[in-house]
């Protein structure tokens, strides 16, 4: 598996399909949203059932994640798969988890997975069978959740997860001590950072697996030692780095009904400041690329749509 690397993929659908103003809070605001050229445009690169899915979200900003979450497994197997955009299907595995089945088995496969939140969508991808892929954007509500945790404090935040979090994290989560010291919002700060830490974590390794939600193992999978990544603004002294992008850590401890695992790669990225990104991936040997940051226009859309 030397030769084989895992893709990344971000595609940040902020300024792509714009919504007309006022659309947002109209009734109708996603068919409304669904009428602008540039938005029917994409939404026909899509099959039908696909633009029906996109088109039930009452929101335009999650309809815009449905659709950039579409176009990118396309694009993710048109280019692996060496398949035209037509062909480039995407199928359901087991427990939903979106898969490509090749028509037939000497034809190129791809693993990926693909998550959304904010305006951020991504997707990570590896050729062929051999590994097993899971991917988790975060992006933490910086107002809601500061009100939530000053109203029934952290270790009431904590306890509303322990049917996913093993006891031992949910003690991690609610009695997270920040490293550096600073006002009482600086405080909040670094302790919802560091629950969405192992949120995101989990997310991408069950994600990875496929069985989601469903995994009767949720509580006995345990992640120890969980650094949270600096932010963008925070990868430099002067926070002038100029990139999105913020801290990798990959040195998190993975335990499984008690038993150490050796054998999953995971790693966590921060991007820009309240975005977070886990992938989890099933060999050691195959490694990740870097993010790439996505231009629909130029990387996503099929040739003669261009
Ligand atoms: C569906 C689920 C896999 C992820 O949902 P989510 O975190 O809300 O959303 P994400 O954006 O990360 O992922 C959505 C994508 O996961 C993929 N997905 C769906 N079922 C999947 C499965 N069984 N396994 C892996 N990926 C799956 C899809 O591609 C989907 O995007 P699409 O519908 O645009 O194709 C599931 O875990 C879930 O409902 N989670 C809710 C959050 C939660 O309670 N997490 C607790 C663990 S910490």
């Amino acid at each position: 598996m030397e030769h084989l690397k895992i893709f990344r993929w971000l595609l940040d659908v902020d300024s792509i399909w714009p919504v007309p103003i006022g659309a947002s809070k109209s009734a109708q605001s996603t068919a409304h949203w669904a009428t602008v050229k540039a938005t029917s445009h994409a939404l026909a690169l899509l099959t039908d059932g696909e633009r029906a899915k996109a088109l039930r979200f009452y929101r335009p900003s999650d309809a815009k994640l449905s659709l950039g979450s579409n176009l990118l497994k396309h694009r993710a197997i048109a280019n692996t798969c060496q398949v035209s955009w037509s062909q480039a299907v995407i199928s359901e595995g087991a427990n939903k988890k979106p898969c490509y089945k090749p028509v037939a088995p000497s034809c190129k496969s791809l693993e990926f997975n693909v998550s959304h939140h904010g305006s951020l969508v991504v997707l990570v991808g590896c050729s062929g069978e051999d590994v097993r892929l899971g991917v988790d954007v975060v992006k933490m509500n910086w107002d809601k959740d500061y009100n939530t945790v000053m109203k029934d404090g952290f270790e009431a935040w904590a306890n509303v997860y322990e049917s996913v979090f093993s006891d031992r994290e949910v003690k991690d989560i609610a009695g997270f001590v920040p490293p550096t010291r600073g006002t009482q919002q600086d405080e909040i700060r670094a302790k919802l950072r560091h629950f969405y830490a192992h949120w995101c974590l989990k997310e991408a390794y069950i994600k990875m697996t496929g069985e989601a939600l469903l995994a009767p193992w949720l509580k006995d999978l345990e992640f120890r030692n969980v650094q949270v990544p600096l932010p963008a603004s925070r990868m430099n002294a002067s926070g002038q780095s100029g990139s999105d992008w913020g801290q990798t850590c990959a040195d998190v401890e993975i335990w499984l009904y008690g038993k150490r695992v050796t054998y999953v790669r995971l790693e966590i990225q921060a991007f820009r400041e309240d975005y977070m990104i886990a992938t989890a991936s099933s060999s050691l040997e195959v490694a990740f690329s870097a993010f790439k940051e996505l231009d629909v226009e130029r990387d996503v859309y099929p040739f003669q749509e261009r």
